[in-house]
């Protein structure tokens, strides 16, 4: 997975690149590059690194000038990333450039038979075999770029978003998607492409979503053509507006990312609830459920299907609809559904849950879903996203961009629209009675104030921090509704700081990890009031006795834990349900400070990417 930019028209293209491509990091950051053809040359700077890296080097060059360009920041996945198997890769004639995004899965049967014609290659990645069947097509057959990139594509299995030119016709881009993401910013005579609309809001707010399985030809004298890359179809171009604003994806005065995206939270939480949360009228609207709520009350069962931090709201998600909906609830990594061999009966209900809307194994889980003739319901973030576009129907957490490869605003985000999901069922199937259904409306109203006071032990938390951030294992303990919570908490540890953490059950520690406790292992516990409070002191007290060391999120005002624990962090309390929404903030921060404490690139965390497009 990869972020790809392109943009053609009258300005220089390289600001507009390189800036784009620092937007798109989150979705791969292992090396960069860019082409640009200046009237003369094409000139082309890759270099394995970071975005800045790619600045550093095009500068010592000077190679900054002309008016269509494509960049890419790029995950490897064939080839290790260094400056030769860094995107843009061109063709053996040296006219055609292109960036892709995907997998060209049969790339060595291409390769084998390009070669066997005389084509030479110089990067071991499946992309440089794209561009050079697209010019044997075009050569061979005497055909245009769009057409040449339409057979060669019609050859080619796999996934991708490509952009591609030919320094012959420098006034034309085309480009092309299948199974990942490709935006098409529409200017006043210029056009930007890109992964995502973020290169773009600052120029356009007009933009054409490429559907799976059609390409576009940018032509500056004919405006954008689309065709279905499977017989040439015409599509009529959809131009929609777009709604983001540049300071939604600007770090707005915090460090990275992450902190900024973790302090969003009380305001993410209101988005997610607007129009949709109505105390007052006793109500929750939901379009993607009431428009469908025959199927949801016939639901025998719920199948959840995530990936990651995702797939921990899932598991959260389970116990809010086995709670309230009275409906049984499975959740399954996407991953291993897709490969298992479900059962998926007619008057199941499959929730694909997914912050970017772009997860691989998520997709394909859906799709496989949809083929068994299940009805397929997507709580996504990213509006517009693949994931939102292939679901029958859905809700979206509306948490506004998330930049910090650690997930935390679409996590909350994604338990309140799955809280909201619940409570809507529950209170037409009248599993919950009238008036606790009122007090969980009001309550749920107060969420992002309480998530605000949560955000209040900021300092405390960076002291416990200190504390901690030489231990090589932490474990994260946590029970019913805080379980998954537990398992989170320990993800966001890993994945930034990379400390190794364990996410368990708190009953389930004596059945096994209890043996690693000593003095030197924190362990963090979840221990707020409601539900098994009394049971959870209980395996505080097994830890205490072994030594180790007790981090508690407890509810303000807990005298008992506090006499116990080495450290506390308060929550304010809430209804049982909603503790997750609360207990999850301090240790989102907690593995915040650790890592930048440990120097670690906390937005940008090794061998991560923000959107998993790849198996
Ligand atoms: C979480 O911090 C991760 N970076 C990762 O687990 C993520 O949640 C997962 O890859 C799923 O992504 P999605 O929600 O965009 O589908
Ligand atoms: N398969 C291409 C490569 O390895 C593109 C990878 C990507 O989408 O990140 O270069």
């Amino acid at each position: 997975m990869c972020g790809i930019v392109g943009y053609i028209g009258s300005k220089q293209a390289y600001q507009i690149v390189v800036k784009g491509l620092k937007r798109l990091e989150y979705r791969g950051y292992d090396s960069a590059g860019i082409a640009l053809y200046d009237g003369n040359n094409l000139n082309i700077t890759k270099t394995k690194g970071k975005v800045a890296d790619l600045e550093a080097a095009v500068f010592k060059d000077d190679n900054t000038h002309g008016s269509i360009g494509i960049g890419h920041t790029r995950w490897a996945t064939h080839g290790v990333p260094n400056d030769v198997n860094s995107h843009p890769h061109y063709s053996n004639s040296g006219d055609l450039a292109i960036i892709h995004n995907g997998i060209i899965e049969n790339y060595e049967a291409l390769k084998q038979e390009l070669k066997n014609r005389g084509y030479v290659f110089k990067s071991d990645t499946d992309t440089e075999v794209l561009v050079n069947l697209i010019e044997d097509v075009q050569l061979n057959e005497k055909v245009s770029l769009s057409k040449a990139v339409q057979i060669a594509l019609n050859q080619a299995i796999g996934a991708y978003a490509i952009a591609v030119f030919d320094v012959k016709n420098p006034s034309e881009l085309v480009v092309a998607r299948l199974g990942s993401p490709l935006a098409i910013g529409v200017g006043e005579g210029e056009y930007f492409v890109a992964s995502d609309a973020s290169p773009f809001i600052e120029y356009t707010a007009n933009a054409v979503y490429l559907e799976d399985g059609e390409m576009a030809t940018i032509n500056l004298s004919k405006d954008i053509e689309i065709l279905k890359i499977k017989d040439g179809a015409i599509v009529d171009p959809y131009i929609q507006e777009l709604k983001i604003n540049l300071e939604q994806i600007e770090k707005g005065g915090f460090d990275h990312f992450m902190l900024k995206e973790i302090y969003e939270q009380p305001n993410a939480i209101n988005d997610t609830f607007r129009g949709r949360l109505l105390p007052e009228e006793n109500i929750i609207r939901m379009e993607g459920v009431d428009s469908n709520i025959k199927k949801f009350m016939a639901a025998k069962r719920i199948l959840i299907i995530a990936c990651g931090t995702s797939w921990h709201a899932g598991l959260v998600a389970e116990y809010i609809f086995e709670e309230f909906a009275r409906v049984p609830v499975e959740v399954d990594y996407a991953s291993e559904f897709r490969y298992r061999n479900p059962i998926i009966n007619k008057d199941d209900i499959v929730i694909a849950i997914s912050q970017s809307g772009e997860t691989a194994d998520t997709m394909a889980a859906i799709k496989m879903a949809k083929d068994k003739g299940a009805f397929v319901f997507g709580v996504c973030n990213v509006v517009g996203s693949s994931i939102s576009r292939e679901t029958h129907a859905g809700a979206y957490t509306h948490a506004g961009p998330e930049i910090g490869v650690a997930s935390t605003k679409a996590f909350t985000t994604q338990i309140t629209v799955l809280a909201l999901i619940a409570l809507r069922l529950a209170k037409e199937k009248g599993s919950i009675d009238r008036e606790q259904y009122h007090y969980h409306l009001y309550e749920m109203e107060q969420i992002p104030k309480k998530v605000q006071e949560a955000l209040g032990e900021n300092d405390n938390i960076k002291k416990v921090a200190e504390i901690y951030k030489d231990a090589e294992d932490f474990l994260y303990l946590g029970r019913g509704f805080n379980f998954p919570v537990a398992l989170e908490g320990a993800l966001k540890l890993k994945e930034i700081s990379y400390i190794h953490a364990e996410g368990y059950p708190a009953a389930e520690m004596k059945h096994g990890p209890i043996a690693l406790i000593d003095e030197k292992m924190p362990t963090v516990v979840i221990a707020t009031k409601k539900g098994h409070y009394e049971k959870v002191l209980s395996n505080i007290q097994e830890v205490k006795s072994r030594k180790g060391k007790i981090i508690a999120i407890i509810n303000k005002g807990d005298t008992v834990v506090r006499e116990l624990a080495d450290h506390v962090i308060e929550v304010p309390e809430t209804r049982e349900a909603f503790t997750p929404l609360l207990t999850t903030i301090p240790l989102q921060l907690l593995s915040y400070h650790i890592a930048v404490m440990l120097n670690k690139n906390v937005d940008q965390p090794r061998n991560l990417a923000k959107s998993v497009t790849v198996e």
